[in-house]
Formats: structure tokens, C-alpha cells, sequence
């Protein structure tokens, strides 16, 4: 994955607790890199390995580091010039879900490696939705739960997002129950 997400990881670590919490995580994954270039492909490995070293230094589940590291993405990406691009996707968490594919295919145009995900979106009622998430990435579903929880903190709306079908019980991608609502005065 691009070093942007490897970046945005250890942006996550120094707020949880601070430069020690970073060195103590990349130290136990193992990982030499002490920052990544944003713009550089790196293995996906090297992700995956700090995910599961957050996990056992903050003793979190991994799903829990993927929830907050979801969260954390929607305001990181935006504080590293990707703000624009995200506000133009749309006003409510739900205009946004529905143009994900599309704001990817934006980003793959500076980020030609790019091997975004696919999400399509069913509208159920005015504030819910199924999403459907395509990855050919195992394992990463939880940061989609953060990442609704993320862009509706962004969108002053209170958004939530439960898996209803996972490809770790073999179905073909992961479903999502969102409800979305906006936050009352
Ligand atoms: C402007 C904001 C965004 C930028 C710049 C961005 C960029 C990226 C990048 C660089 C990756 C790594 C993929 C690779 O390097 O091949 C990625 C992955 C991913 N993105 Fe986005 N993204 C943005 C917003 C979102 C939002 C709002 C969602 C919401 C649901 C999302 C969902 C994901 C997921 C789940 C992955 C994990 C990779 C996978 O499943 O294969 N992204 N994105």
C-alpha cells in the first residue's frame, strides 16, 4: 500500500502515546522504516505487520486498532491535502459511500499503484443503507466501521456501521448495516 497509510498508522500511534508508543509498535513489527515516503508503494506486509503489532502493544484486538485506524484515516487524509478532494465527494456520509469508487479513481490519478477497494451502496430507507465492500485485501473489513464513524464526525452526522455478512463466515465480500442520521442541535 501506498506510504500514506503506513504514515497515517504511525500518525495514530504518536496520538495514542506519543514517539515511544511508535518506536515500540515498528520495533515489534519488525519494520526498519522509521517514516515512509506517502507517494511510494510499500508491501501490503509491512501494513499488516503494524496492525498486529498495535494490537498486542496497546493490547487491542486488531479489530479494534482497524476501527480506530478507520476513524483516524478520514481526518488524516484530510489534513494531508486529500481535504478538498473528500468535501467535493459530498455533504452526508451517505452522498459520500455512494461516490467511493469514484473518489478512489480520483486518488489512483496521483497514485497510479493504487488497488483501491469497490463499495456499491443500497439504499434501504432515508437513513440507511447495505454496503457492499470489495477488497481483494483480507482482513481490513473493521476499518470500514471506522471509517463511517469517521466521515459522519467529519459530516456532523452520527453514522455507525455493523457487518452483516463477512468473508470470514465465506461469503464473497462484507456487507454493512449504515445508519446515518444527523447529529440533533
Ligand atoms: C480523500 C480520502 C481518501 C484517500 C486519499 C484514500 C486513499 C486510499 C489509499 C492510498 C489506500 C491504500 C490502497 C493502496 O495503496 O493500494 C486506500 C485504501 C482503502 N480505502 Fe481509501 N482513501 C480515502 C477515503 C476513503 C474513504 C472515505 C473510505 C470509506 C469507506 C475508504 C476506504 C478504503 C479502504 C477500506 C481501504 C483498504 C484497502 C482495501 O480494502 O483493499 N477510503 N485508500
Amino acid at each position: 500500500m501506498y506510504g500514506l497509510v503506513n504514515t497515517a498508522v504511525a500518525d495514530l500511534a504518536r496520538a495514542v502515546g506519543g514517539d515511544a508508543t511508535w518506536e515500540a509498535i515498528r520495533t515489534r513489527a519488525q519494520v526498519s522504516e522509521s517514516s515512509f515516503v506517502g507517494m511510494t508503494g510499500y508491501p501490503d506486509e509491512i501494513t499488516y505487520r503494524l496492525v498486529q503489532a498495535a494490537s498486542e502493544e496497546l493490547q487491542l484486538s486488531v479489530d479494534d486498532v482497524l476501527v480506530a485506524f478507520g476513524r483516524h484515516w478520514v481526518t488524516f487524509t484530510a489534513a494531508q491535502g486529500w481535504g478538498p478532494l473528500l468535501q467535493a465527494a459530498g455533504g452526508s456520509v451517505a452522498e459520500v459511500l455512494r461516490g467511493l469508487d469514484a473518489l478512489h479513481a480520483r486518488v489512483s490519478l496521483t497514485m497510479p499503484e493504487l488497488r483501491p477497494p469497490s463499495f456499491r451502496c443500497d439504499e434501504l430507507d432515508a437513513s440507511s443503507l447495505t454496503l457492499h465492500y470489495y477488497s481483494d485485501r483480507p482482513g481490513l473489513s473493521s476499518m470500514v466501521v471506522g471509517l463511517v464513524e469517521g466521515l459522519g464526525e467529519l459530516l456532523g452526522q452520527v453514522a455507525t456501521a455493523t457487518r452483516t455478512r463477512s468473508t470470514a463466515d465465506g461469503a464473497d465480500h462484507d456487507e454493512f448495516l449504515v445508519r446515518h442520521a444527523s447529529r440533533l442541535p
